[in-house]
Formats: C-alpha cells, sequence, structure tokens
C-alpha cells in the first residue's frame, strides 16, 4: 500500500515526472498525495489530501525529487498527514510505505528532545529520528575521510532503520548533498537506471519510460541513488555490494488504457489472450506444479481476497481432475492451520502482486517448517517470487485496477492444467481451456454485454444482492458478489447454493436480486431447486448457464466449458460489477477505502 517513487538526474528531469509516476502509482493508495524537490537555495514540497488532481500546478525541473501517493494507517486523511514528511531543520524528506509499529515510544522520545512534529503519522517519525542521527554524527564528524563525510547519509539512515519495528520501505531525501537513499523490509522497493538518471518506485511499472534496468532491493540492501549514479551497500554493515541488474520487460503499451475508459474493463477484455498465452507459455510450469504436488504430503493453497477464492476453486478442480485433496486456506488464517506443515508440505501462494503480507507470511512460516514454497504470481521479481522455491508467472501483465479479474483468471487456467498434468489427461485439459478461451470471447461479445448492461438498469438501486453456486460455481459465488461489493458497494453475498434453506433464505424478500451460476454439471439440479426456492419467495433470479432455466427471470447464457466453467462464467459478473459501478457514479478502478497491495496487516 502507498506508493513511493524519487529519481536523482544530473542533467536534471520536470519535477511531473514525479507527479505521472504517482498516477502510475496510485492505485496502491489514494487518500491524499504530496511531492518535494529541491531548488537552490530549500526543499519545495506540496501535498494535499484527496486524489491527485488533473492538473497540477506548473513544476520546473530538478537534479532531485521524490512523491507519494496515500493509503492512510496512522492518522487520518489531511493535508498535514500526505506524505512527505520533513524535518525540524527542512533538509530531509520522507517518503514511506508501511506502519512504524513502536512509533509511540520514539515520538515521545523524540518530542522530549525538542523535535516539533507537523502531522499525526507515524511515518514523521523517521525524518526526526534520522535528523537526530545526522546532528550527532555532524559533532562525531571531525577528521572524517570524503568517503565517510559522503555515507554520512546512508550510516544514518541504517541506524534509524534499526531503531524502529515493522514491515516498512522509505525513501528519503537529503537535500543538501541531493541524495537519495532507499531502505525497506519486506514492503517492495525497485531501482532504476536510464539514460536521464536514476530512480526508485515501490512498484517497477513506475519506472516504464525511465529505467531500462531495474534491481529489486533486497531487506538487507540499503541504496545510495546521488548525481554520479546508484551504489548499494549491505543495511547491517554498511560495506557495498555489487548491484544485479535485469532488464525492465514492462512496455509502455502494456501499462496504458488502450483505448478503454477504464483499466477494469480493459483488464476484464484481456483475459482470453492471457489464458491463450498460458496455454502457449506456461505448460511446462504447469507440468512441474503437478510434479511437486505429486511428490508432496499435504499441499496447500494459500491466497486473500480474490487470490483465496482462486485458491477454494483450485482444491474444487483438483479434487474432480486428480482426485487429489489439496487444503485452501485464506493466507491471514493460515497461521492459525500451520502446525501441521512438515519438510515434506508444500504450499502454493496464489497472488497477483506477489507483496501481500499476510501470504508473504504464510509463505515464511512455511519455509521456517521446511515445507516447498510454489507461487502463482503475476509480478515476478515481488517478495513472494523470490522467496518462493518454485515460481509459475501468471503472465497476465500488469493489472492496474484495484479489482482483480484477469490474475483471477490466469491463476485458475494454471491450477487446472497442472489438475489435469496430475491425472494424466493433459490434452482433456488443453482443449477445456481452449473451448473457455472462446467462451470467453463470446461472453464479452455485444450480445452478453447487453444482457449485462439490462441486469445492471434493474440493478442499479438494489442495496442488496446475492448470489449462489454449488462444486466449481461456489468460489464463482464469492468471487462475482466481491467483485460486485468492490466495485458498486452494494451489500453482494455469495453462497453454497445448499446453505440457503440453512438460513440466508430468510432474507429474501420481493425483487431481491439473486445471481446464480448453472454451469451443466452434476451442480445443475440442484442449483435450479435452489433458484426456484429463492423465486418462490420473491426472489429475481439472474441465470448465468449455457441453457436456459424457468427459474430464471433474466438468462444470461454462457458457453458450456466443461471443468473450465469457473474462467467463462466469472466474465458476466466481472462485467456486471463495472457496469453498476459507472451507473452509479463510482470510479470502477479506485474503490474508495482499498489499495491494491496490501502490504500492512
Ligand atoms: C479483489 C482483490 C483483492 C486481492 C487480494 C490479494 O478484487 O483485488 O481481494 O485479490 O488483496 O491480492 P494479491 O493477489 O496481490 O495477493
Amino acid at each position: 500500500m502507498c506508493g513511493i517513487f524519487g529519481f536523482v538526474s544530473a542533467t536534471g528531469l520536470p519535477v511531473r515526472a514525479v507527479v505521472d509516476a504517482l498516477r502510475t502509482l496510485e492505485y496502491r493508495g489514494y487518500d491524499s498525495w504530496g511531492i518535494a524537490y529541491s531548488n537552490d537555495e530549500r526543499l519545495i514540497v506540496y501535498k494535499q489530501a484527496g486524489r491527485l488532481p488533473g492538473e497540477v500546478p506548473s513544476l520546473p525541473s530538478t537534479s532531485v525529487a521524490l512523491g507519494h501517493t496515500r493509503w492512510a494507517t496512522h492518522g487520518g486523511v489531511s493535508d498535514e498527514n500526505a506524505h512527505p514528511h520533513l524535518d525540524c531543520t527542512e533538509t530531509l524528506a520522507v517518503v514511506h510505505n508501511g506502519i512504524i509499529e513502536n512509533y509511540h515510544p520514539l515520538r515521545q522520545a523524540l518530542e522530549a528532545t525538542g523535535h516539533r512534529f507537523r502531522s499525526t503519522t507515524d511515518s514523521e517519525i523517521f525524518a526526526h529520528l534520522l535528523e537526530e542521527l545526522l546532528r550527532r554524527s555532524e559533532r562525531e564528524a571531525h577528521g572524517a575521510t570524503p568517503v565517510e563525510s559522503e555515507m554520512r547519509v546512508v550510516t544514518a539512515v541504517r541506524h534509524a532503520f534499526e531503531r524502529i519495528r515493522g514491515l516498512n520501505a522509505f525513501i528519503i531525501m537529503h537535500r543538501p548533498s541531493r541524495q537519495l537513499v532507499a531502505i525497506k523490509s519486506t514492503s517492495p522497493l525497485v531501482i532504476g537506471i536510464g539514460r536521464a538518471g536514476v530512480f526508485v518506485s515501490s512498484d517497477a511499472i513506475a519506472l516504464v519510460g525511465h529505467a531500462e534496468r531495474i534491481y529489486y532491493l533486497r531487506d538487507d540492501d540499503v541504496a545510495l541513488l546521488s548525481a554520479e549514479g546508484p551504489r548499494l551497500f549491505d543495511r547491517c554493515t554498511g560495506e557495498p555490494r555489487p548491484i544485479r541488474w535485469e532488464p525492465l520487460t514492462v512496455h509502455p503499451a502494456d501499462t496504458s488504457l488502450g483505448g478503454y475508459p477504464h483499466y477494469l474493463i480493459k483488464e476484464i477484455h484481456e483475459q482470453p489472450r492471457v489464458i491463450e498465452r498460458i496455454l502457449r507459455e506456461r505448460l511446462e510450469s504447469a507440468h512441474e506444479l503437478a510434479e511437486l504436488i505429486a511428490k508432496s504430503y499435504g499441499t496447500f493453497l494459500v491466497g486473500c481476497g480474490t487470490a483465496g477464492y482462486a485458491a477454494l476453486c483450485g482444491s474444487y478442480l483438483f479434487s474432480r481432475i486428480a482426485r487429489r485433496h489439496v487444503n485452501a486456506v485464506i493466507a491471514s488464517e493460515f497461521k492459525y492451520q500451520e502446525h501441521f506443515l512438515t519438510d515434506r508440505s508444500l504450499v502454493i501462494a496464489l497472488t497477483q502482486s506477489g507483496e501481500t503480507v499476510d501470504v508473504i507470511e504464510a509463505v515464511q512460516a512455511a519455509k521456517r517448517r521446511g515445507a516447498t514454497v510454489a507461487a502463482l504470481v503475476n509480478v515476478m521479481g515481488s517478495t513472494v517470487s523470490r522467496l518462493a522455491d518454485f515460481a509459475v508467472p501468471l503472465s497476465a501483465g500488469p493489472e492496474q485496477s484495484v479489482l482483480s479479474t484477469k490474475a483471477y483468471t490466469a491463476k485458475l487456467a494454471i491450477l487446472l492444467l497442472a489438475a489435469h498434468f496430475l491425472n494424466g489427461s493433459e490434452h482433456v485439459g488443453l482443449d477445456v481451456l481452449w473451448r473457455a478461451v472462446e467462451g470467453m470471447e463470446v461472453a464479452l461479445a455485444p450480445a452478453t454485454l447487453d444482457r449485462i448492461r439490462a441486469v445492471a438498469d434493474r440493478l442499479v438501486a438494489a442495496e442488496h444482492c446475492y448470489v449462489i453456486g454449488r462444486g466449481l460455481s461456489y468460489p464463482t459465488a464469492l468471487e462475482a458478489a466481491l467483485k460486485i461489493k468492490e466495485a458498486t458497494y452494494i451489500h453482494a453475498e455469495g453462497f453454497a447454493g445448499g446453505e440457503l434453506k440453512h438460513g440466508v433464505i430468510a432474507l429474501i424478500e420481493d425483487g431481491s436480486p439473486c445471481l446464480v451460476f448453472s454451469p451443466l454439471d452434476e451442480t445443475r439440479p440442484d442449483i435450479l431447486s435452489g433458484a426456484m426456492e429463492v423465486r418462490s419467495r420473491g426472489g429475481w433470479i439472474v441465470g448465468i448457464s449455457p441453457e436456459p432455466d424457468e427459474a430464471f427471470d433474466v438468462h444470461v447464457p454462457v458457453a458450456d466449458v466443461g471443468d473450465a466453467s469457473p474462467l467463462v462464467s466469472i466474465v458476466p459478473a466481472q462485467l456486471l460489477a463495472y457496469e453498476l459501478a459507472v451507473r452509479r457514479g463510482f470510479d470502477p478502478d479506485r474503490p474508495r477505502n482499498l489499495a491494491k497491495s496490501v502490504t500492512v496487516k
């Protein structure tokens, strides 16, 4: 959460580059934003609550600048609490992603020594702590070598970082030396180098157009960016270390809207191409994943939110296709269930960002117990991709809407393939997935869209919406409800169809909308009975199914694609969430209170 970005340029760069980068990073948090840059005399800061405005004041060029887009944790959403935060002398500017867990005693101690705080954030502490350490090192600096003097800021940052607890990433600007220092623990940071200078960001996509080569900082690194270029040091010892650059493989076209009004609708439409790419490029990985599962004694799929529903769907897929019991556990609950992990267990982390802290913790717990860790991850280079013993790239391309869509279906495709490899029925898996690609195209075609739009017109003022499915479609119901909740703020609940009569049906009243997933599998008779029961109590039934039925008030036809039905059936629900968000006047890409990478607990 929180997007951070900075640059140092010997030739100078427009400060606007920071604002543009923040726009790219806005999906990480959008409560408030701010920038700081250095002019000849002092640090200039602009910061304010709210989203980045379309137009920002005219900004000059500078040699060093940084910025932040915030998802509030400590301290309310206000101009004062927006980052960057300055020290008392206004020579240091700090942007932060994370939570300083021991902020309270640190703040008290700093206030007692005379530091004046301007915000109620935990982040500001770091600026004052650094100021304190730099002041002390200045007093001791007589006789220091030029190298020692140059390293003063890095050393102070290392020592300040040792004093704080929690998962944190910082970029610090030291105005007098025109240096940036970057340091992190678990929260991501990536540095990049290009023709115009050196850059640092919480996400590689903000480096597109600036950097040709990148390096993901490790927790034991500290990076110094100056006009001389980037340098890396060991965070504990301060010893220099080489930077192992890799090419930046994201291209500007991957991050643009490409003619769509929002990223959500763009990414929904990209899904058939993503599945095609998996079918062409990821068969070997799916095969290796199947081998790992075959060797393991106990496999656990872990993920959060949408990725958690992909995990649940995976457990159904492995059960029905490969006759294999694979556990699905919500990553944030994993620590309460990890006790039976052994060195023969396999934990498969499902994560788009690779930075979700609950997933990282599950992975770390698995490693402590000697289990093997595999990951299905979209952002390669992310923490989970690096922690895993075996990482399968989802190949979905950057997912910029806060709502996950294409990474969800990509995970399902890989799990379905792995289940078929495990069962020795690879050809069947390939066949249903190719049919799913076609089925997704049909679900995205104007005929389906017309039906969805008619449903959206009817639901636009709804307060509640229910979604039911059974078997493979149960996770689909949960995921559909989540998409509707996030995008539209309509209270939507997904249920296993069989649970209706155990309590849920009490909620149904005249006109209650209910989406029903009814693929042509063994769940059909039972789910249709459930739909009928809802209908006879006044429910308004939208059936997402290859075949019509008398239980449906509206039928949204989808292709019959066998066990790949979860990939196809979810598309109309994604489209419905999008259409409803637009009709209700909400930004489908930036739902309130949410952020894309959940890097705090
Ligand atoms: C929902 C959504 C979230 C994420 C969850 C996990 O649309 O995006 O529920 O799926 O926060 O994120 P990753 O996959 O990055 O670990």
